[in-house]
């Protein structure tokens, strides 16, 4: 039994209380970037106009002898780089590496007032979430910081997939998911050697003819992740947090990369990795609205100002659930419209900028 009324308390003495709301602001890519790599961290004030999120990332990619400069190298650009209004995240080691322990030492110790959110990976059940979430607090107090670090769980296991909604609602610090797809293939023993997106062997085909067997039968390539997503959008939005997809490790398919994200951003997921700029271009251009979908919802909530009620709207029946549905996608307009001139334009609402 956990009691309802410590959720708001901290765990450690000293430690700021926790947050009860996540925020919810422009969220459409996670930028992942190598913190060792000088070269990158050199274009990241560039990157930081263009990303929403921007990620250190210290855990699969970084290779053993590069997990220590990583972690310094990220104190380093946490110091020194403005990162105006990109949010800084980090993804660190997974808690059973050797590594983990330093790296949340250090990086809360060091650049806890920047870092908003800390991705674990390979998270497995509420104890992983209970874990961080302690030692969190006590790191936080030491460091007298006064800002809350949120927590961010990538699914990426079958037994994480098994206890989605435990993890979910593991802790007030949870501010959303992303999905793994290529440590979930091989902890589910997929047959696959991707990195997310669809696979030619996974078919559906229509029967054959009985006039006519050998002729050419429909074929579609299916979605092997739909199930496991959608189960993460439902445990992630019923308990107030952001689910995100993860990976497309084809980088050169940028049409099979939009396919994916779009996939994910219509089921309800809030944006996506990208692993190379090419991959912000395409998450931007996914998880912002469609501007002829936002003019018309736009006009159902004009037309509907009380949300109740049936009416038809462009030969559309609109009633309270389609105005709730219309609702959701202004909302998301109007708050990335403060932040993109080029999108508050397309959009026609005020953009505000940098406050
Ligand atoms: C991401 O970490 C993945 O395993 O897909
Ligand atoms: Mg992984």
């Amino acid at each position: 039994m956990h009691n309802p009324r410590e959720f708001g308390k901290p765990l450690a003495i000293g430690a700021p209380a926790p947050r009860l709301e996540i925020p919810f602001k422009p969220s459409r890519m996670i930028h992942f970037f190598d913190p060792s790599n000088e070269k990158m961290a050199a274009k990241l004030p560039e990157l930081a106009a263009q990303a929403d999120i921007l990620l250190g990332n210290l855990e699969d990619a970084v290779a053993v002898d590069r997990k220590e400069p990583a972690r310094a190298g990220l104190v380093k650009i946490g110091k020194e780089i403005d990162f105006g209004e990109a949010a800084l995240w980090t993804r660190v080691n997974s808690l059973e590496s050797p590594w983990v322990l330093d790296d949340v030492t250090t990086l809360v110790g060091e650049i806890g007032d920047k870092l908003e959110v800390i991705m674990v990976p390979k998270v497995e059940g509420a104890w992983d979430i209970h874990y961080v979430d302690r030692l969190l607090a006590q790191l936080e107090a030491k460091a007298g910081l006064t800002r809350p670090i949120l927590v961010h769980a990538i699914l990426e296991t079958s037994l994480g997939v098994v206890n989605l909604e435990e993890i979910a609602t593991a802790s007030p610090r949870m501010q959303g998911m992303s999905f793994g797809p290529a440590d979930l293939a091989a902890s589910r023993r997929m047959k696959t050697t991707r990195v997310g997106g669809g696979h030619p062997g996974y078919l559906v085909i229509s029967d054959p003819d009985p006039d006519d067997p050998q002729a050419p039968r429909r074929i579609a390539q299916q979605d092997p992740w739909h199930y496991s997503i959608a189960r993460m959008v439902d445990a992630c939005t019923s308990a107030g947090i952001l689910p995100f997809y993860g990976p497309y490790g084809d980088i050169r398919d940028v049409e099979g990369c939009e396919a994916q994200f779009r996939a994910a951003f219509l089921l309800g997921c809030v944006g996506a990795w990208s692993l190379h700029p090419v991959q912000i271009e395409i998450a931007k251009r996914v998880f912002s609205p469609d501007p002829e979908e936002v003019r018309f919802a736009k006009k159902v909530l004009e037309a509907i100002p009380d949300g109740r009620g049936v009416h038809m709207i462009d030969g559309k029946m609109q009633d309270d659930a389609t105005w709730k549905q219309c609702k959701v996608m202004v909302s998301l307009a109007e708050m990335l419209a403060h932040k993109d001139p080029d999108l508050a334009e397309a959009y026609g609402f005020a953009y505000i900028g940098q406050s």
